[in-house]
């Protein structure tokens, strides 16, 4: 066998439209980063067209640093001041849009982000922001969201992707995962099946970005180009 043999037939190659320019992402994080390392590990695979350019964190104690570390991703720590005073967020900001422009990322993510973003940062960002939330938004924006949902008695639970605006949980919902509320569940026992469809809803919402499925940039985007899609949220029926 010659060694053209070898070389894949050019019908085996994948053309260009195939060869899926990999969507670069940061991360911004602010604990275990069990998200983070959801993706980490699909990128790891090469399971999806991803690349982590880079993950920054408002805290110094977080676990989503190692995981992001041991993965050799870039990490950029923006809890303190030279001063050793905690970084208050415009300063934070500050930081983060540098670092940002360095890592010229095509997509945003808050994955467990503890801070309020202002308007100036989210309205002059490098790239759209999307942010992962533990209710089915517009119900239960902000803390406690699976007490909060426990006291009302609802029957349904989830969580949310939605664009970042400057309002506080309120943009654009991409997708959902939902669950049924069992008459057991606690706090804790919903908490962690919530994040258990995190782990999903959040590669799988992803993926479809990276593939122009979901448009990143619905506002820029020709609505004859998304109006034979579903409308928005996606929902994923995810109980466990
Ligand atoms: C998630 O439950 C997310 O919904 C909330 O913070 C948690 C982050 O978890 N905003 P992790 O840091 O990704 O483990």
């Amino acid at each position: 066998m010659s060694a053209d043999n070898l070389q894949p037939s050019s019908k085996q190659q994948p053309s260009k439209q195939q060869q899926v320019k990999p969507l670069r992402i940061s991360f911004l994080v602010s604990g275990n980063g069990s998200n983070l390392q959801v993706l980490i590990d699909a990128m790891q695979a090469g399971a999806m067209p991803i690349e982590i350019v880079g993950v920054i964190s408002n805290r110094d104690d977080a676990y989503a640093i190692k995981r992001a570390q041991q993965a050799n991703i870039p990490v950029a720590i923006l809890s303190h001041t030279e001063s050793g005073k905690r970084m208050g967020i415009k300063t934070f900001e500050t930081h983060a849009s540098a670092q940002l422009a360095a890592w010229q990322p095509d997509l945003i993510v808050l994955a467990g982000f503890m801070r309020v973003l202002s308007a100036g940062f989210t309205d002059n960002s490098p790239a759209p922001i999307i942010n992962l939330h533990p209710a089915l938004l517009p119900a239960y924006k902000g803390l406690d969201t699976h007490q909060r949902a426990l006291q009302t008695g609802e029957r349904y639970h989830g969580c949310s992707i939605h664009v970042v605006t400057a309002e506080l949980d309120a943009g654009q919902v991409l997708t959902q995962a939902l669950l049924h509320v069992n008459p057991k569940d606690s706090s804790d026992s919903l908490q962690a099946r919530v994040q258990a469809l995190e782990h999903q809803l959040l590669p799988w919402t992803i993926l479809l970005l990276a593939k122009g499925v979901l448009p990143l940039n619905a506002n820029d985007t020709p609505s004859e180009k998304i109006s034979h899609l579903p409308v928005l949220p996606l929902r994923l029926w995810l109980d466990n």
